[in-house]
């Protein structure tokens, strides 16, 4: 990606449907014979790798317009989840607890490593296993067996929101009554539970730390609208900030952005909600501020690097802490490369500002990290040349042309 920086960003952006919303809620498509509709889905990397492993399980998942997709998992004619699409989403792990209630066993890679953190799998296992399946580890894969998932309590030792997830979906076809404390609480959950409540099952508590699910022996098929994404909304904020530009952003969740548009406003950034539209700029100067990611409702670890690029151009000490994931500040690196100033010490970085950032060829590690980059890269001087951008694929749906329509010069050219 090669990007002619400094100019401000202005006009009017929608936001796309939410990649994490809709990874898990195409996943519990195959909790139904039934066809299952969707709309508002992003055109995404991370969609068209989960349609690919609807399809491997026996599932038809295929988009119907710009924007929906049908899922109908008339069979399931395999139960395997393959090491090579679970080393390129981890989201695939989520098809453990659909392919249990459905089919009773479930053979499923484990995702291994990530560059953020390890990881691990452990809460979706021991959630899972508090169901009544047998569950072995041979060969890489997670071997799952279970005649009849009956309810249980299941207590997370961190609300992971993967694993709440997955238990969720196990649970709702399950004899009897599942109780989830220190549930994930993120968005994601209450829309999974919209959705799998719009199927019929029986869910309450969705949103907060308990959910209690009472298992229903069917399911039937749905509509489904996916909800925006309250980390591509964040991100335009970000954009509109360290541009200092003045842009109005449709359709953005603001009820599950709170976190972030207090730390933003901390920060000088100007932000009035009016109807449908949020509109963004910057005020005279940025101040430092502290922040922490921290599971919903704190401030989100997805929006930890953008909000780091940000404060590169704030005046003043900004302290930032990852709670979240022990390896998230890799994009620290590259934005030193552009000309921050920011020192880190374990979970917690220094932020120095005002820099002056200077274009420079960097190179993207994960998807939030490019989106870091790219955002260095609006405001810095002359030209920054973004390597690897194929992550920015996995998460921002048409990410050039959005930019592009609110002026920035931003190219995408062949590696
Ligand atoms: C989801 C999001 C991701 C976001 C993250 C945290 C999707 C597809 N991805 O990822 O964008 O950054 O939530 O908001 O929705 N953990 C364990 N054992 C487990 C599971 C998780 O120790 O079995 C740990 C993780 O290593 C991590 C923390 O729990 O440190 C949170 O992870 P989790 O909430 O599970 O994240 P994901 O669902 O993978």
């Amino acid at each position: 990606m090669i990007i002619h920086g400094g100019k401000p960003l202005h006009g009017t952006v929608p936001v796309s449907g939410s990649k994490n919303t809709a990874l898990p809620i195409l996943i519990a498509a195959l909790l139904t014979d039934e066809p299952v509709r969707l709309t508002n889905v992003p055109r995404l990397r991370d969609v068209t790798t989960t349609l690919g492993l609807l399809t491997g399980l026996g599932a038809e998942a295929r988009w119907t317009g710009d924007n929906e997709v049908v899922v109908h998992a008339r069979k399931i004619c395999s139960h395997v989840a393959p090491y090579e699409l679970v080393k390129t989403m981890r989201a695939s792990f989520l098809v453990l607890g659909p392919l249990l209630a459905r089919e009773g066993r479930a053979r499923v890679s484990t995702p291994g490593g990530c560059a953020i953190g390890a990881r691990p799998v452990n809460l979706h296992i021991g959630g899972i296993r508090a169901l009544g399946a047998k569950i072995q580890f041979r060969h890489g894969y997670v071997e799952a067996h279970a005649p009849e998932l009956k309810g249980g309590r299941v207590w997370l030792d961190n609300p992971s929101v993967g694993a709440t997830e997955n238990i969720m979906m196990a649970a709702a076809r399950a004899s009897g009554i599942t109780q989830i404390e220190n549930a994930a609480r993120e968005p994601e959950i209450v829309h999974l539970a919209a959705m799998l409540s719009a199927m019929g099952a029986r869910i309450r508590g969705a949103g907060t730390h308990v959910i209690e699910i009472e298992g229903v022996a069917r399911l039937r098929g749905c509509e489904h609208q996916i909800a925006t994404d309250r980390i591509e909304a964040g991100s335009l904020m970000v954009a509109a900030a360290i541009t200092g530009g003045d842009v109005a952003i449709t359709d953005a969740p603001l009820e599950y952005l709170e976190a972030v548009t207090t730390k933003l406003g901390e920060a000088g950034v100007l932000i009035e909600a009016g109807e449908g539209q949020v509109r963004v700029r910057r005020g005279a100067n940025l101040r430092p501020v502290e922040l922490r990611t921290l599971p919903y409702p704190g401030f989100p670890t997805d929006l930890q690097a953008q909000m780091m690029a940000l404060l590169t151009q704030a005046t003043g000490t900004s302290v930032i802490t990852e709670t979240i994931f022990e390896n998230r500040f890799m994009h620290a690196q590259e934005l030193i490369r552009m000309g921050g100033d920011i020192v880190m010490k374990g979970p917690t970085a220094v932020v120095r500002g005002p820099s002056r950032l200077q274009g420079a060829p960097v190179m993207a590690t994960d998807l939030r990290a490019s989106m870091s980059l790219i955002l260095a890269g609006l405001a810095a001087e002359n030209t920054t040349e973004i390597g690897r951008v194929y992550h920015l694929d996995r998460g921002y749906e048409a990410l050039e042309k959005k930019l592009k329509s609110l002026g920035a010069q931003i190219e995408r050219v062949p590696e």
